[in-house]
């Protein structure tokens, strides 16, 4: 795991070299100043030789001073290192994001895959941040200052023989208690965060069902979860320092104590006895730094896990090498279909067979849950079925260039957004290079000319996010002429024209038909009456093929097509 983390620190390897080098010259500095500081008093202060004094203070704050450069430089590299790798780890997973296939998507969830870009590359990067400036550091230091205590005065040295274990032990307890409670934290903050995402998602929804309490009760709910993990990690956490000082301040009373009696004594120099002192000090702040490392780096070793889990997520629909470029045809073929969602144990597709004609105008109609958008997403390849071929042009979608096939194929998917910018930018999201005049005649097939050219700046228009400035029939209207400047050679609408009212949609389609002769276009829809003049209409039940046939022979041979019919009908006679 740490070997595949390293290759982040592209870029600023310089800076993390450097980094934990300069600290290794400021512990220099460190543990020497209390080395001159017992030579102040030993030679300066008791020999009252004031030149000794001057010397020896001169050189501790030289010392201080290259203490304050070299520390000063090594948090700056340590940050800049650190936060770098962050960027680096954030960057390649929003980039492996990009490349998910849907099947990825259900099985992550945005929720998560948003707190795993913030929250969690943010951990690893204050953790690499960290290791550099400390990882170091400490050791070094509580060796050196180790050893240093120890030249001065070996028995005084077995004070801390018997009070550094014990406390030791005691954070030790600490971090292991502390170990499982990180991940449940953060998967308390991913629920937390599914229940924003959502919220605000579906804020239009949530306010017209007036279910703000609802919402807001799910919240708290999740909200205390969270808050109540927290505390009970930290109260632990906090603990960790107390008894850090306990343990300082409880051995330095013992030196005193002990020192004080040999000093009295005349055994050992009161230089002696402050910089030992100095050295416990340091003992105690490098154990700390560990402490505080370790934790950190059980917190991190979760984030980890999270990050890579995303870098390292196999793609489970990707693009063969040199796959075919063109789609030749816009015949569309299904052969023995069946299909079935990760983690749901029945097909949504049962052995679906279909052939459909280039240029021909299809229908696909259908109760809800009967598969129809199930369907027409496995021709663009935004999932792959378990059994059978889907042909476009009589070749396997699978041995297209991905690229390609979506760019031929294309979809005006049932939840479908615009994106904040202008409706030119929206527009050209679909053909990067269509001019104005080309954008203009596909707005006028879509008839979603007549309400652009109304609004202020017409293709200058801005768009909010997700479209919210425009009504639920304009924007189905700008998502069909997003969809008709890719120039595809299949056209797939499902419910695209849901909200537009029955007159547009009837001028809508003949501009349509009359506009796209070669294309295949095939249109999920609610109401019979939109479909009724396609070539072929297809009647989808639970996952099957129930009937196919034009209007007239469905109206003879389909029971539920007839149904459906006599009912909406019924809808429009009453
Ligand atoms: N991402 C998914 N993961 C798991 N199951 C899914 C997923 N999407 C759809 N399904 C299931 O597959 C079945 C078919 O769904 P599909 O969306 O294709 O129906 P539909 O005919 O388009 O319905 P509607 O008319 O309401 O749009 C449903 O039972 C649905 O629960
Ligand atoms: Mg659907």
């Amino acid at each position: 795991m740490l070997k595949k983390l390293l290759t982040y620190v592209r870029g600023y390897r310089v800076a993390a070299v450097l980094s934990p080098i300069m600290m290794l010259i400021e512990v220099g500095t460190d543990v020497t100043t209390p080395f001159l500081m017992r030579l102040v008093v030993n030679e300066g202060v008791l020999q009252r030789d004031a030149a000794a004094v001057a010397h020896y203070g001169s050189l501790m704050i030289l010392m201080a001073f290259i203490g304050f450069i070299t520390g000063g430089t090594a948090s700056y590299l340590g940050s800049r290192a650190g936060q770098g790798f962050g960027a680096n780890l954030r960057q390649a997973m929003f980039r492996k994001i990009q490349m998910f296939s849907f099947a990825n998507l259900d099985h992550f969830g945005t929720a998560t895959l948003v707190t795993r870009l913030s929250t969690d590359a943010q951990r690893m990067a204050q953790t690499a941040e960290m290791t550099l400036r400390m990882a170091v550091r400490a050791p070094f230091m509580l060796i050196l200052a180790t050893v240093m205590a120890l030249s001065i005065n070996t028995e005084l040295a077995f004070i801390f023989a018997v009070s550094v274990p014990i406390l030791a032990l005691a954070l030790y307890a600490i971090v292991r208690f502390a170990f499982p409670k990180f991940s449940q934290l953060q998967d308390a903050v991913d629920r937390l965060n599914g229940v924003v995402n959502e919220n605000l998602s579906a804020m239009r929804v949530v306010k017209g069902f007036v279910r703000e309490d609802y919402e807001k009760k799910k919240f708290e709910k999740r909200n205390s979860k969270v808050r109540d993990i927290s505390i009970r990690i930290f109260n632990v956490i906090v603990f960790s320092m107390p008894m850090m000082f306990l343990m300082m301040y409880a051995t330095m009373v013992a030196i005193l104590w002990f020192g004080g009696i040999k000093s009295m004594d005349g055994q050992m120099l009161a230089g002696d006895l402050i910089g030992f002192l100095t050295y416990i000090t340091q003992i105690f702040i490098s154990l700390t730094m560990l402490t505080m490392l370790l934790v950190n780096y059980v917190r991190a070793k979760a984030s980890a896990v999270r990050c890579l889990e995303v870098i390292d997520t196999k793609i489970d629909l990707e693009s063969p090498v040199d796959g075919i470029t063109e789609v030749p045809s816009g015949d569309i073929s299904f052969e023995h279909v069946s299909f079935r969602y990760a983690g749901m144990n029945e097909d949504s597709l049962k052995d679906v067979s279909i052939q459909i004609k280039e240029g021909q105008k299809v229908g696909i109609i259908g109760a809800t849950g009967s598969s129809k958008t199930t369907l027409v997403m496995l021709l663009s390849r935004l999932y792959d079925p378990q059994e059978g071929v889907v042909k476009v042009g009589g070749i396997d979608v699978k041995d297209y260039d991905l690229r390609a096939l979506r760019e031929q194929v294309s979809v005006v998917l049932q939840k479908n957004r615009l994106f904040s910018g202008t409706v030119r930018e929206n527009m050209q999201f679909g053909n990067e290079t269509a001019t104005d005049e080309e954008i203009w005649e596909a707005l006028d097939i879509a008839s979603a000319k007549e309400f652009i050219s109304e609004k202020d700046g017409a293709l200058d228009h801005e768009v909010e996010a997700g479209g919210g400035n425009f009504s639920g029939g304009q924007r189905q209207r700008l998502t069909i002429a997003r969809a008709l400047l890719k120039k595809p050679k299949i056209l797939i609408l499902d419910d695209a024209m849901s909200a537009v009212d029955m007159a547009t949609e009837r001028r809508l389609k003949q501009t349509l038909a009359a506009a796209l002769k070669d294309v295949t276009v095939l249109t999920i829809a609610q109401r019979i009456s939109s479909v009724q003049d396609s070539d072929l209409i297809l009647v989808m039940d639970e996952g099957r093929i129930d009937g196919m046939g034009d209007h007239e022979t469905l109206l003879k041979t389909n029971t539920i097509y007839r149904e459906v019919f006599e009912s909406q009908q019924q809808g429009i006679a009453s």
